[in-house]
């Protein structure tokens, strides 16, 4: 059970997934239509097919070829202001173009499913820290789209025996610590990008939306949680599946916070540098405070977070500083 296809591999998180795979390993194959994504983050010795999630006839054949255990799928848009402007984009790549992917998997007689899913399908929060089993209710189409496939996924296990894992990331950051890969997205909106950027010049200042939530600053409070603690989250996932035959969800961040405000310190310290911050106003659907309750992932999964959010900032960092993509 090592040939697994990463669709949306060529993406931030996606990459990094892709790489600790090939390092424990497992046979990666990359699926991708570069939409957002980067060819450069994929090392030439992994198979890279370039295809749409829409494609059957390309997922049969690449199934067929390289033999194919299992699925993980990290392709999707994922801006929130973009999804309540125009959600036809979000349902069609983030829903439609996923229903068809899994009855391709079923004609296919693939039964394992890794799919990525997000903190935004739980909308406002009613408890300081979010678990499973917090109520589900996003306030944008991004978030509702992420859901509507976590239904679609029970329902095709009972009916189908399509087994799967759904991770919940919150706000995924950092880079491999080679800094060959890292966070890239054609239009950036991530705040530690965003500060990073600001502080090497490459942008003329950083706003802060809000300075007057129900925080200690101020700010609103996020949780912050490294790439490769997740790449790791989802291979312990994987191997959970496939011994246990079950299906599972997971909320993954470090289930600490950090504010805008502290991490724009951070970023100012750990750089060196002085810049630009601009206070605005609050921005619609902006929870004060989102922060992960990751207990299930230790217990059952035994997972950790091992990157303090100083880790974080500096991998960033190094990435930003040598960035080739
Ligand atoms: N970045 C975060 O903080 C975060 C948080 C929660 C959830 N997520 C989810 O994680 C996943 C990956 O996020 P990311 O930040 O790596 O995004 P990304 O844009 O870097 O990666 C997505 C990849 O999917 C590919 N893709 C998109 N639509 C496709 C299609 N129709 N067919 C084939 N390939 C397609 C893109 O080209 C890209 O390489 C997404 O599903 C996102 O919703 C991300």
């Amino acid at each position: 059970m090592k040939n697994i296809l990463v669709i949306g591999g060529a993406g931030y998180i996606g990459s990094h997934v892709v790489k600790m795979l090939k390092t424990q390993g497992y046979k990666p194959v990359v699926y991708d239509n570069l939409s957002t994504g980067f060819k450069e983050s994929i090392d030439k010795k992994i198979p890279f097919v370039k295809g749409d999630l829409a494609d059957k006839t390309l997922l049969k054949k690449v199934f067929r070829k390289y033999k194919i255990n299992a699925v993980m799928h990290f392709a999707a848009f994922a801006q929130v202001g973009e999804s309540v402007k125009n959600p036809a984009k979000y349902y069609q790549n983030n829903l439609a173009k996923v229903l068809n992917l899994l009855d391709s998997m079923i004609e296919n007689n693939i039964k394992y499913f890794v799919f990525s899913s997000t903190a935004a399908t739980f909308g406002n929060p009613i408890t300081k820290t979010i678990s499973e089993t917090h109520p589900q209710n996003p306030i944008n189409p991004y978030g509702q789209s992420k859901l509507f496939v976590e239904k679609v996924l029970k329902d095709y296990d009972l009916a189908y025996g399509l087994k799967s894992t759904v991770l919940r990331y919150f706000n995924a950051s950092g880079a491999d610590e080679s800094a060959k890969i890292g966070e890239a997205h054609k239009n950036e909106t991530h705040l530690i990008p965003l500060v990073l950027q600001t502080a090497l010049g490459k942008r003329k200042e950083i706003k802060i939306f809000g300075t007057d939530y129900p925080t200690p600053d101020g700010t609103c409070i996020r949780d912050y949680v490294h790439v490769n603690d997740l790449a790791n989250a989802h291979i312990l996932a994987l191997k959970y599946m496939l011994k246990n035959n079950k299906s599972e969800d997971f909320n993954l961040g470090s289930s600490k916070g950090a504010s805008v405000l502290e991490i724009i310190k951070k970023v100012q310290k750990i750089t060196g540098k002085n810049f630009k911050v601009v206070k605005d106003k609050r921005r619609p659907g902006d929870p004060a405070n989102l922060i992960a309750s990751s207990k299930k992932a230790k217990k059952i999964l035994n997972w950790k977070t091992t990157y303090s959010i100083d880790k974080i900032i500096k991998t960033a960092y190094q990435w930003e500083l040598k960035r080739k993509y």
